[in-house]
């Protein structure tokens, strides 16, 4: 019998839908699967309010851990042969939940020495976080053998007013009935359970080395190379920003969070669109770079910095 752990922290229920569409496909007989959520003890809250929205920025992007209540015992004395681990992108970073655990000694208990499968379903800003996540399964001697992205495929800016809709309205509604639903397609959940079969074939014949690049065959991981740069840019100065207000308490904090969503709004309605215009002005000239990273990006390799 091979025992597989599907672990994850899901807010809404839209990650945990996608790891149990792929989770159907690859239970059978010979596969045992264990379901095991994290919970943070101070819950998150969900319909976020915009002030503990932007609230959660620093402790996020710093990848600062918050107390987890205990994974249970029957989880941790179990060995595993598989780890489908499902996590989201907050702030460009896995988010604090899935960052906490894999900072743990839970999480070196359950991760060593084991393949790893991460499955991410994100708004469409995933490329860096899961770049994160590659170095912390590395710390927790976790071996990465698969990684599955699903996103909101509409335009970047109407993913971000449906975003907003759905995570600060608590409905993943047509916002005014005219707007896309937000996040993850009905229709992408449902296919998730795709990717379980090339899972379910490695982990029956204990041989991961082509799991990727099945994954990548059935869709698994589409880069928009034009994302890579934006992401690459947030990143930096996210840095600046985060080191800025991690240092502040109380009234302070608050006032310098409103700068900051106000720095957001105009990073995302104006900078982003002009680091997409720069993206096409170079696209010929950097063409092989863009082929080079897309092809790293869509891969489970972690470059050496
Ligand atoms: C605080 C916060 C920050 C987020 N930041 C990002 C982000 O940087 N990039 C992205 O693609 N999605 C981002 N999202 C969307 C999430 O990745 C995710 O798709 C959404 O929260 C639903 O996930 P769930 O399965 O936990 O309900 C963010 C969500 C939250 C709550």
């Amino acid at each position: 019998m091979k025992e597989v752990l599907v672990i994850y922290y899901s807010q809404t229920g839209q990650l945990f839908d996608i790891l149990k569409n792929i989770a159907s496909t690859v239970s059978d007989k010979k596969v045992n699967i264990s379901y095991c959520e994290i919970v943070p003890r101070k819950k998150f809250p969900f319909p976020w309010k915009q002030e503990e929205f932007y609230g959660a920025f620093p402790e996020t992007f710093l990848q600062i851990p918050a107390p987890l209540e205990a994974i249970p015992q029957e989880i941790l004395q179990k060995n595993y042969d598989l780890v489908v681990l499902g996590y989201t992108t907050w702030y460009l970073t896995p988010s604090i939940p899935i960052n906490s655990f894999l900072k743990s000694e839970e999480a070196k208990k359950i991760l060593g020495n084991t393949p790893v499968v991460t499955v991410s379903a994100s708004r469409n800003m995933w490329i860096m976080a899961q770049e994160k996540m590659k170095k912390l399964l590395v710390s927790n001697n976790a071996n990465l053998v698969g990684n599955v992205a699903l996103v909101d495929r509409n335009l970047n800016h109407i993913s971000v007013i449906t975003i907003v809709h759905w995570l600060m309205g608590g409905k993943k509604t047509k916002m005014l009935g005219v707007f896309p639903k937000p996040g993850v397609s009905d229709n992408d959940i449902e296919a998730a359970s795709r990717f379980g079969f090339p899972i379910k074939k490695a982990l029956i014949q204990n041989e991961y080395s082509s799991l990727q690049q099945d994954l990548l065959d059935v869709g698994a991981v589409k880069v928009d190379p034009s994302l890579i740069a934006t992401d690459i840019r947030g990143n930096v100065v996210f840095t600046k920003w985060a080191n800025h207000l991690i240092k502040k308490e109380g009234e302070e904090r608050k006032k310098w969070l409103v700068f900051f969503k106000y720095y957001l709004l105009f990073a995302i309605w104006l900078i982003a669109p002009i680091v997409f215009v720069v993206f096409l002005l170079t696209y010929f000239p950097m063409y092989r770079k863009i082929q080079r990273d897309k092809a790293y990006y869509s891969s489970v390799a972690l470059k050496q910095d």
